[in-house]
């Protein structure tokens, strides 16, 4: 484990829980049974805040640490384009073995975009704002 890696692993940024979350989902890896809550915050499209509880190992712990550095602060379209291979540029690199690890980050902000286009289009009646013009 080099040095950035145990740094986020022994302190880890972000971790926990948001007062008044926007969004939350979760991402797993179904080969390890691990898995990644996160919570945004939203501000329109824009990452206001994002916290996250790691069920995973300490690299689980450290890349996803990492991911929510990366993508906070940012619009919501442009923090999808951070992928677990941005994850592991930023950490120096990860051992082979624990690559899969850096997915569960992403895999979660993927499915809370869904969950918050889902928010802005579909009202309880079907139709939403955004579809009406
Ligand atoms: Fe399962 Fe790292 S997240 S081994």
């Amino acid at each position: 484990m080099n040095e950035i890696i145990r740094n986020h692993f022994l302190h880890p940024r972000n971790m926990g829980a948001l007062e008044n979350p926007t969004i939350t989902a979760r991402g797993g890896d179904p080969g390890c049974g691990d898995y990644v809550e996160l919570e945004l915050e939203m501000d329109g499209e824009e990452i206001l805040a994002v916290a996250a509880r790691v069920h995973g190992c300490p690299y689980a712990i450290a890349t996803t640490s990492a991911f929510t550095e990366l993508i906070r602060g940012r619009m919501l379209s442009d923090a999808l384009e951070v992928d677990d291979h941005a994850v592991e540029a930023v950490l120096g690199g990860l051992p082979e073995a624990k690559r899969h690890c850096s997915v569960m980050g992403p895999e979660a902000l993927r499915r809370a975009a869904s969950e918050f286009i889902l928010m802005h289009v579909v009202t309880p009646c079907g139709v939403g704002d955004d579809a009406q013009d």
